[in-house]
């Protein structure tokens, strides 16, 4: 029989390092793309939670990754977007490895580390990259991968057997061989509108549904604890997972109630087969998200 609780979605003006309202053990995924720590978009923020550098921004982003751990159940899953930052450092342009970080600070929150997906964006101009014209040796590397990092809380979740709901959540063979990989080529970024001004920071609403449908089942709840435009509340929603959003900057949250209201900013693609039979996915929304 399929799972008949329909899904709710609940949005929280709050601090993804204080989620007080979640209670422990109530979430079954967390799906979220935190601010980059020194990517200059979001240096205002940063500074605003009181973290200047390197180091006081992850601080902050592990406080995140503490309470994620908390409200998970046993063998729940985080799954975290970020990308690595290129910017001077004390003897120049330097590489600041968010991703490395991440890894390093969810595990010492609790978290055990799975394999990861490289999130290489179709490039609009794939000759771009920093340096000095045709000359050796002084040009970098472009930055054209993001990282999409899964933690365990402990154990491998433990479902009973011939579960419905895991039945009804099922994913196509040709599903499971594209998003397993790991390389994701196939996703663009998402067009970028921020409540604040400038860029959102949004992720493309193929990601967070590719990443419900890998790691939780219909019925369960999704938490995004850094939710800007609440990508990930309305594909968690959409696929029939109860979701919960918070939001941290004022005019960001009054952004996200206001699409709350109108049901959400746009239907995510595979929303529509939530409950068909699987097929293939869907590519992201057009527009580079950088
Ligand atoms: C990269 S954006 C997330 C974008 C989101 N995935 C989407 O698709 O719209 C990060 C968001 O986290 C919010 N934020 C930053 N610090 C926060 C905190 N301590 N608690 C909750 N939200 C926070 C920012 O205001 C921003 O909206």
């Amino acid at each position: 029989m399929p799972t008949a609780r329909p899904p709710s979605v609940r949005l929280i003006h709050g601090d993804a390092r204080h989620l007080d309202p979640i209670a422990s053990g109530s979430v079954h995924l967390v799906v979220t793309s935190p601010p980059y720590p020194m990517i200059p978009q979001w240096d205002a923020l940063f500074a605003r939670l009181g973290a200047t550098d390197y180091d006081a921004m992850h601080a902050v982003l592990a406080d995140a990754w503490r309470e994620c751990h908390r409200v998970l159940v046993p063998g729940g899953i985080l799954a975290i977007n970020i990308g690595d930052a290129l910017r001077a450092g004390p003897h120049g342009f330097q590489l600041w490895p968010n991703h490395a970080e991440t890894l390093v600070r969810a595990a010492a929150a609790g978290f055990v580390p799975l394999p990861y997906v490289l999130w290489k964006k179709p490039f609009n101009k794939p000759n771009a990259f920093l340096g000095s014209g045709f000359l050796p040796p002084n040009a970098y590397v472009t930055l054209d991968c993001e990282f999409i990092l899964p933690f365990r809380k402990g154990r491998l979740r433990r479902l009973p057997p011939h579960d419905p709901a895991r039945t009804e959540s099922r994913f196509s063979r040709a599903e499971r061989d594209r998003w397993f990989s790991q390389v994701w080529d196939d996703v663009r970024g998402a067009p970028q509108r921020s409540a604040r001004g400038g860029r959102s920071g949004a992720f493309p609403p193929a990601i967070p549904e590719r990443l419900v449908r890998m790691f939780s089942l219909v019925g369960d709840t999704v938490l995004d604890p850094f939710a800007g435009t609440g990508t990930t509340v309305w594909a968690a929603a959409a696929l029939g997972r109860s979701a919960i959003g918070v939001e941290w900057d004022d005019a960001t949250y009054r952004e996200l109630t206001r699409s709350s209201r109108s049901g959400g900013p746009s239907p995510p693609e595979d929303a529509r087969d939530a409950r068909a039979p699987p097929r293939s996915p869907g590519g992201g929304s057009a527009g580079p998200r950088d």
